[in-house]
């Protein structure tokens, strides 16, 4: 698909939040062919800046120093804000809300969806994978229950705007994501 629905967002991102296997890449792959806009992966630059998969990062270095990397980079990204870099799609780590810090920067850079999705479909798009630390348990329903009872308040604290998108194909979500930035930087 060319582009053809570019949104003037005056270089500030639209940032994609949510627990591991809510839609956040997919998501933002597909916002960023209508858009034009560009999609950073946070994940996947952290991994390539560092050199190390993320799991690699866990096991070597620890979960709090992958936490910082992430607000390594987010820092990063504010200062490319109101920069044409700053006009992108950014697609973060299911727990970039964990820091205050970082739930500050997310929510006055630009405009943050929440994808809310329940535990059951969470687990289910995430049993393919085994390249999440966190997940690499057999207790898999336990973590994923707490993580979303955990997480739930800072995602709503940190986003403008939060979709049940449980029952919402990638499809159907795009637009209302595009129709939604739209208005917030109108
Ligand atoms: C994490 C989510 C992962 C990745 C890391 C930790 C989390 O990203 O950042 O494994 O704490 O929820 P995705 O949400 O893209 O899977």
């Amino acid at each position: 698909m060319e582009p053809c629905f570019p949104i003037d967002t005056k270089g500030h991102p639209i940032i994609l939040i949510g627990l591991m296997g809510c839609g956040k890449t997919t998501i933002g792959r597909e916002l960023s062919r209508m858009t034009g806009m560009p999609l950073i992966d946070m994940d996947a630059i952290i991994e390539e800046q560092i050199g190390k998969s993320i799991s690699q990062i866990f096991r070597d270095e620890g979960e709090a120093h992958f936490r910082a990397l992430e607000t390594a980079l987010l820092r990063y990204i504010e200062g490319t804000v109101g920069t044409e870099k700053g006009n992108v799609i950014i697609s973060t780590g299911g727990g970039v809300v964990l820091r205050q810090i970082n739930r500050e920067i997310l929510r006055r850079i630009g405009f943050t969806v929440w994808f809310n999705v329940d535990v059951p479909t969470l687990l289910e798009r995430t049993s393919r994978s085994n390249s999440r630390p966190l997940l690499q348990s057999p207790d898999r329903v336990a973590i994923m229950e707490r993580l979303h009872r955990e997480r739930s308040p800072l995602y709503a604290e940190t986003a403008h705007l939060k979709l049940d998108s449980s029952d919402i194909s990638v499809r159907d979500t795009v637009p209302i994501v595009h129709d939604a930035a739209l208005r917030f930087f109108s």
